[in-house]
């Protein structure tokens, strides 16, 4: 057995069994931790993603503090489209903000080329430096944005509650919106192949904001673009895919592609199974709200996800999105820990 094989989160990925539940957690890097405060206080948050050295530090630090089964890489889904010359910016307390959005048909007519390797190279480095440091029993996930989700940030110009433009970009203009999804979809399987040739052992594909979609207007105006990233990935590499608010969609975006299908915490963790099949392995579901009570609280949330999974292989234990900065981080801590505990076979 190579080493790789080894790794429980790997293992799990494949549906195949593992002595305990695998766990690691999105966002565990970041504002939660002092020691990511530390060295935020130094940098700011693009030239932290886009510094090698000081980002594998980001990354390794939840790792030797929690003991999870894999390091996700320290980046951002938006570094990719700053060459587009949209105007990125993560202004103080805010969130991404992009200063020029593109809301029409000409707008995307006058896009620049996203030159995958001068706009995120940098990503790669992070990636052989993190993959260096790291115990070969903890895989390293890269990752990127889903074309929906990336492309609602650059139509918006930042956070959105309703996606009022970037609807009305796919239904009034829908050649202008497939050739913007076209170009992000091309840029991200360019970067993740670029990360997973540098180390990276497992890919996900974030579609946070995806659930803003029924199901027609995600088989019609998204699926083929997330489909078309996940099938120019190097084979053997597994895909979790993720999003959240989307229980009505968990069937399409199993076609759409993924070894491994993100469940937010609305959806029961057997119910998201039974929706995408047994063929599929799953991730999730605890809600991350759930972290700001003390353990004795979220021990029986646990158990209950843990039971829903019911042992059988093809499950990756996380939350359901990721943790809230306000989090305290031994409370992080007990939840690894308890993963472990409760659920060794
Ligand atoms: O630990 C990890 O999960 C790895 C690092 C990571 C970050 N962003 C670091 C980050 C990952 C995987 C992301 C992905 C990302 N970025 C997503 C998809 C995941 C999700 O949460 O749904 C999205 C939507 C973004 C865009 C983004 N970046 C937003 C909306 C914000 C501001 C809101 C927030 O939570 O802070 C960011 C900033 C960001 N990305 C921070 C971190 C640690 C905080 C920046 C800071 O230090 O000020």
């Amino acid at each position: 057995m190579s080493a790789a094989d080894s790794t429980l989160l790997l293992r799990a990925a494949r549906r195949e069994p593992t002595p305990v539940t695998p766990v690691w957690l999105m966002r565990q890097a970041g504002r939660y931790l002092p020691e990511y405060r530390a060295l935020r206080a130094r940098h700011g948050f693009l030239e932290l993603c886009r510094n090698p050295q000081a980002a594998a530090e980001v990354t390794l630090q939840p790792v030797r503090r929690l003991g999870v089964d894999a390091a996700i890489l320290f980046a951002d889904i938006l570094l990719l489209v700053e060459p587009l010359g949209v105007g990125l910016e993560f202004a103080a307390g805010e969130g991404p903000v992009i200063h020029r959005p593109v809301r029409s048909e000409a707008d995307v007519a006058r896009l620049k080329p996203i030159d995958v390797e001068s706009s995120v190279g940098s990503v790669f480095e992070t990636v052989r430096l993190v993959r260096r440091e790291l115990s070969p029993a903890v895989a390293l996930i890269g990752f990127a944005g889903a074309p929906f989700t990336v492309a609602s940030y650059v139509v918006e110009g930042g956070a959105s509650r309703d996606y009022l433009h970037t609807k009305r970009l796919m239904y009034e203009a829908p050649a202008a919106w497939h050739r913007l999804m076209d170009v992000l979809a091309d840029a991200t399987a360019t970067y993740l192949n670029g990360q997973i040739d540098a180390g990276a052992q497992a890919v996900q594909l974030f579609d946070s904001w995806v659930g803003t979609l029924g199901p027609d207007d995600y088989r019609e105006h998204v699926l083929p673009h997330t489909r078309s990233v996940i099938r120019a990935l190097r084979p053997g590499v597994p895909v979790i895919h993720f999003g959240t608010g989307t229980a009505t969609l968990l069937p399409l975006m199993r076609e759409a592609g993924g070894d491994v299908i993100g469940l937010d915490w609305r959806v029961p963790l057997d119910a998201g199974w039974a929706a995408v099949g047994p063929d599929v392995g799953v991730q999730g579901n605890l809600d991350p709200a759930a972290l700001l009570a003390r353990p004795a609280h979220f021990r029986e949330r646990v158990k209950a996800i843990l039971a829903r999974a019911a042992g059988r292989p093809g499950h990756i234990f996380n939350l359901g999105h990721g943790v809230h900065q306000d989090t305290p981080p031994e409370h992080v801590q007990a939840l690894v820990d308890m993963v472990h505990e409760l659920s060794a076979r």
